[in-house]
């Protein structure tokens, strides 16, 4: 492609190193829509006749269909996917087919094309994030009377609905999802046009482009458009965030499905053996996502240290961007992808959940609580409770087991219904402020979301 100035030929050793066919090949299909839209301004321009532009249109067609197909010959001495359409085009087409780069250096070009496959990735991921908040919220559905114990520090701290445990994860995928959709707004400018670094001394409509390609927007400083990643780097680190959330999930999951625990099973479909020890069933899904949120975070980092040292514009520097960038689209995806279904599997030990929703220290708070609403300052009535539950250590027994007297010898606000307040159902009513898991709230919230992911 840039045989005028060289006499030499490229050492097989640097066309080997400097490659990027080997993973840029996927990005044939927005290669091949920006070209036809690209040829489009060419022919406004009066740059090439409408028969020229057929040409290209079809040829680009027929390319594409081959690559599809898996019987297009991609050349690594091309380099890159770029130089491997347009130069085969050109063997095919002639004249018309080297004239498609005119007006565009590979720097637009490659930019456009890495914001045209991450703007439809990011409606994809959009989709399988909705697939698992429904598959949470279905989970949550089948058993919505179940209360567990919530726990902070992995201490048993106050009891919640496992409906309410999972909902609030589907508040955090509810924000990747918005991040994603915001950053895409970012990454939905046209930079085609900006050439090489300055433009072209040859005008061709950018709006038109920009047009058929449904950006709503085109780049207004060719220097930025061409050197910038922002819009990878934001969703990489919306990915991570995501990925952060999916390794939460994953280590519940596997607390859960632990024999301390006990409260999950996971269907065998979605779990492994061991092939040393009989007994075992381990959730390999969840151990696995919460692994490669690894290189999902490493991905970031790549990309965010690929760029900061990075002079004005275009550097060649950049071509390492995208292996990060498919990675953790990749990664994600399948992250997301196998989720669902291990969820919509799974089945909650409901008597085990019981048994461990039943330990009376779960509302040693409500205790506190009853006191306060006898009048005793929070600080006070949180002294009585925790001495009580002292008594009881000493004494090897449960708050609700603790006679009355050795209540009243602590507070004499204590009063013979105390035993009522030590109950779990009484305690769930009672928490009916907005976001609190009181079972009209968690029912409310079970069917906004149904309603909103319908
Ligand atoms: N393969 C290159 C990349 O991915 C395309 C742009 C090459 N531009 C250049 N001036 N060498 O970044």
């Amino acid at each position: 492609m840039w045989k005028g100035r060289f006499q030499q030929q490229t050492a097989a050793l640097l066309q080997t190193y400097s490659e990027s066919i080997s993973f840029d090949w996927r990005l044939w299909p927005y290669d091949i829509e920006g070209s036809i839209a690209h040829s489009a301004a060419l022919e406004k321009a009066g740059l090439i006749t409408a028969e020229e532009r057929s040409a290209i249109v079809e040829g680009l067609r027929e390319i594409g269909s081959e690559i599809e197909a898996g019987k297009f010959n991609f050349r690594p001495d091309l380099e890159d996917i770029h130089m491997n359409i347009e130069a085969e085009l050109t063997r095919r087409i002639g004249d018309a087919g080297a004239k498609l780069h005119t007006a565009r250096s590979r720097n637009d070009q490659v930019a456009l094309d890495l914001r045209l496959y991450l703007r439809s990735e990011c409606v994809a991921l959009d989709s399988l994030l909705s697939a698992l908040q429904s598959a949470l919220v279905e989970l949550g559905e089948r058993y919505s009377d179940v209360v567990i114990p919530g726990y902070t520090h992995l201490q048993r701290a106050q009891p919640v609905y496992f409906a309410h445990h999972l909902l609030a994860y589907v508040e955090m995928f509810q924000r990747d999802r918005e991040r994603i959709l915001d950053c895409r707004k970012r990454m939905n400018v046209l930079p085609l046009g900006s050439g090489a670094i300055a433009g072209s001394t040859i005008l061709l409509d950018r709006h038109l482009v920009a047009e058929l390609l449904e950006f709503p927007s085109v780049t207004h400083n060719s220097m930025d458009a061409v050197s910038d990643r922002d819009f990878a780097i934001e969703l990489l680190s919306a990915l991570a965030i995501a990925a952060m959330h999916l390794s939460r999930l994953s280590e519940d999951v596997i607390l859960w499905a632990s024999s301390e625990f006990h409260f999950i099973t996971l269907s065998d479909a979605f779990t492994t053996g061991s092939s040393l020890m009989p007994q075992k069933k381990n959730p390999d899904v969840a151990e696995l996502t919460r692994g490669k949120t690894g290189r999902v975070y490493g991905n970031l980092m790549s990309l965010l240290t690929l760029m900061k040292g990075l002079p004005m514009t275009y550097n060649r520097d950049m071509q390492e961007d995208k292996e990060s960038v498919f990675d953790s689209v990749d990664t994600v995806k399948a992250a997301l992808g196998v989720f669902a279904p291990m969820l919509r599997e799974a089945s909650l030990n409901t008597a085990r959940c019981a048994e461990a929703v039943a330990d009376p220290n779960l509302l040693a708070t409500d205790l506190a609580d009853y006191l306060v609403n006898h009048g005793l300052p929070f600080r006070k009535a949180h002294e009585a409770v925790g001495r009580a539950v002292a008594r009881c250590a000493e004494l090897n027994c449960e708050l609700n087991e603790l006679p009355l007297a050795e209540y009243q010898a602590i507070s004499e606000l204590y009063g013979a219904d105390i035993h009522e307040v030590l109950q779990v159902q009484r305690s769930m009513e009672a928490r009916k402020a907005v976001g609190a898991p009181s079972p009209g709230n968690v029912a409310a919230e079970l069917s906004r979301w149904k309603a909103l992911l319908s």
